[in-house]
């Protein structure tokens, strides 16, 4: 039975102070049983959230990283660096870094590597835009940044890493994909990777849904059977929206133990 994971990507928000304001209810309310629980803040509130959170089950993840564990890349933050100040995550090839910073594919199979040497847990997103699905390109671009991002990832490795199919058209749009589209999308993803790493691991992974994730909708998509949790920005902001998503992973982990007979 693959564990929920829910993660909230506060991408650039949210000062010092108001960071503390979100995290002090996060840790009573979301330090739970039966699903991972990630914050992803911007790197200026890493380590003091990391401080508040601190003997809590919520992990802490950047939402970004270099490859190199140090050097002279003025601007960047290394894996070592996350490590050392407590983080056990990073996002990797948010469809953001793609579309306004130029990442590619190649440069999430070099992050993705060095993050996992590094011992961190890689959140790699995934998705397309609107234009590539309209033209039914999305499997055909799913698995090239599967095949690109992903290359270098052993069956050593590969339970440090979780999938997130963002769709793009989704991501702050306040139009979600529908539970069917996301679960079509996630059965195609897991399939890739039991042909790439075997069944064993493709039932392992966790693939998590991202875009315009909220209270109200958390639940519907989070029942699909592929759907294993979610990647969600502007809901993480408040911590009444993010409990109530954290609380959807939780029923979905009730519902797959009744059904497991446990
Ligand atoms: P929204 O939940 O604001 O659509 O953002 C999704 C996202 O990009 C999470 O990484």
């Amino acid at each position: 039975m693959r564990t929920p994971i829910i993660a909230g990507n506060w991408k650039m928000h949210l000062t010092l102070a108001e960071a503390g304001a979100l995290v002090g209810p996060l840790r009573t309310d979301c330090d739970v049983d039966g699903v991972d629980v990630v914050v992803c803040p911007p790197c200026t509130a890493l380590t003091t959230v990391v401080r508040a959170l601190a003997g809590s089950r919520i992990g802490v993840g950047a939402q970004d990283v270099h490859w190199e564990p140090q050097g002279a890349l003025t601007g960047e933050i290394s894996p070592t660096m996350l490590v050392d100040i407590g983080c056990r995550y990073v996002i990797i090839g948010h469809s953001e870094r793609r579309t306004l910073f130029g990442e590619t594919d190649e440069t999430v199979r070099r992050k993705l590597g060095a993050a996992v040497q590094h011992g961190l847990i890689a959140i790699v997103c995934i998705g397309e835009t609107l234009a590539q699905r309209e033209a039914n390109q999305t499997f055909e671009v799913l698995e090239r940044q599967l095949a690109g991002g992903l290359q270098d990832v052993s069956a050593d490795t590969v339970q440090q890493v979780v999938l997130a199919y963002e769709p793009v058209w989704a991501i702050g749009t306040g139009r979600n994909a529908t539970p069917d589209q996301a679960q079509e999308a996630h059965a195609k993803i897991r399939q890739w990777v039991g042909g790439r790493w075997g069944a064993l691991v493709a039932q392992a992974i966790r693939i998590q849904y991202g875009g315009s994730v909220t209270a109200a909708n958390a639940a519907s998509l989070l029942q699909q059977p592929d759907v294993d949790g979610a990647l969600v920005g502007g809901a993480s902001l408040k911590a009444d929206a993010f409990t109530a998503i954290v609380q959807a992973g939780q029923s979905r982990r009730a519902a797959a133990r009744t059904a497991a007979g446990r």
